[in-house]
């Protein structure tokens, strides 16, 4: 396992490309089962997540391959074995996406049940709802969900009970083979969700209300090859943003879309740090010191609750007292104890982390714990003084492209140590 060795104090300096967007491209590569035929698929990061799913997709049959240039190749025609097993999907959650292709497009699936993670109990019954609503019968058992449409997929109108990406993503891709019209209603609106519908009109489906709570989902019969730019990885800008504002520095990002990161935008700007657009790309800089403020998270277009823990970072080093409310998973703060271990002050209060900025960290060993919580360490340690070692960095390789390699490029000192 991995681990990071950082010493803390430079100011970051300079300007870093920010990759595609893995909770894009996973959904995206997911869709591919559906036209059984070709996709190109550009700008998909280069991380574990990404491929774990060319491996499932592999194991389903499908022919699944990154090019020399970058962009993932992948045929579906010969697709033939519709079970996504427990090695898997145990390893990335998102493997339950296969649920809502396979099903829209042979009428049976086999899929593991994801079970917990680190971060909350996070159930699937709102995508098993939506798929028991297009016609499909739904058995649990031993760990699988065995899901079998005698028929074709019908088109029904479904409310989800909450806003879930998971679940919109899931039904919406077995709503657009399904016969007739789908509604969804109370669909989560992020702009990866938004990325796979366009993905999928790319292909021939024909979903309108792109980017609102409902969205109408006309059946086609069939859909044609895709040739596809994943949108690039709000989250990564906002974690590299975090990182220019923590250590005041002054950074340039290219191919950031300020207009997906417009809560954590505001928040950072709050805090005393400048963000413009520039001719070459989204300058962020901090000219004095940083300010206590308080977060509370939410479905997008709210703060995004994989932003909370890095925004935590700055907070506790802010000036005041801020506070941090998680709304949308009920363990998302492993991150606090590793935080208080190097130097940190701050309290839990059930959903809420009140945070006293103390005026410098100091350097310790810590732990991650899930992706999120792995780039809030390393910001802390971009700030902390002395050396901090952050074990278990797996985690950020999941969902990070080279993330030491741009921090060492803007001057950090990161190192990576194999083990
Ligand atoms: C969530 C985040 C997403 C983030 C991802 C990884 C939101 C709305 N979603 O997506 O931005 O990238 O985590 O950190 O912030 N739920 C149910 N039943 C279901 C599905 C979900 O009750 O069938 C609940 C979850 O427990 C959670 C909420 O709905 O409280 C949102 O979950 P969901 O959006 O599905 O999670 P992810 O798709 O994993």
């Amino acid at each position: 396992m991995d681990k990071f060795i950082i010493h803390g104090g430079a100011a970051l300096a300079g300007t870093v490309r920010v990759s595609g967007s893995k909770n894009a491209a996973l959904p995206i590569l997911m869709a591919s089962i559906l036209n059984g035929s070709t996709s190109v698929i550009k700008n998909a990061p280069d991380v574990w997540d990404v491929d774990t799913t060319l491996r499932l997709l592999r194991q389903l049959g499908a022919q699944a391959e990154r090019g020399e240039d970058g962009a993932i190749r992948i045929d579906t025609e010969e697709l033939n074995h519709l079970e996504a097993p427990y090695d898997l999907v145990k390893t990335m959650r998102a493997s339950v996406l296969t649920l809502g292709p396979l099903l829209a497009r042979f009428n049976q699936a086999k899929v593991s049940l994801p079970g917990g993670c680190a971060i909350g109990a996070r159930p699937v019954d709102q995508h098993l709802k939506g798929m028991s609503e297009l016609g499909a019968e739904i058995v649990l058992a031993h760990g699988y969900i065995k899901a079998r449409a005698p028929r074709r997929l019908r088109g029904a109108r479904i409310v989800f009970d909450t806003p879930t990406v998971g679940g919109t993503e899931n039904v919406l891709m077995a709503a657009v083979l399904a016969r007739g019209i789908t509604v969804l209603q109370n669909c989560a609106r992020e702009p990866e969700v938004c990325d796979l519908a366009n993905a999928l009109n790319a292909m021939g489906a024909k979903i309108s209300g792109i980017g609102t709570t409902d969205l109408i989902i006309e059946g086609v019969d069939e859909l044609k090859p895709l040739d596809w730019s994943i949108i690039p990885d709000r989250i990564e800008a906002g974690t590299l943003i975090a990182a220019a504002a923590v250590t005041g520095g002054d950074v340039t990002l290219e191919d950031c879309r300020p207009e997906m990161l417009t809560a954590m935008v505001k928040k950072v700007s709050e805090m005393g740090v400048l963000i413009e657009e520039t001719p070459k790309g989204v300058r962020v800089r901090r000219p004095g010191a940083l300010k206590a403020n308080s977060l509370t998270t939410g479905p997008y277009p709210g703060f995004p609750t994989d932003m909370q823990a890095q925004l935590m970072a700055l907070m506790t080093v802010a000036e005041g007292q801020s506070t941090a409310t998680e709304t949308i998973f009920e363990n998302r703060f492993m991150h606090v104890g590793e935080l208080q271990r190097m130097g940190a002050d701050i309290r839990l209060e059930g959903k809420t982390a009140v945070v006293r900025g103390v005026p410098k960290l100091q350097g310790a060993s810590v732990m991650a714990t899930d992706l999120r919580a792995s780039a809030c360490l390393v910001l802390a340690g971009l700030v902390a003084e002395d050396s901090t070692e952050i074990s278990r960095i797996y985690h950020l390789d999941r969902g990070y492209e080279r993330l030491e390699e741009k921090l060492r490029d803007l001057g950090a000192a990161v190192e990576r140590i194999k083990e």
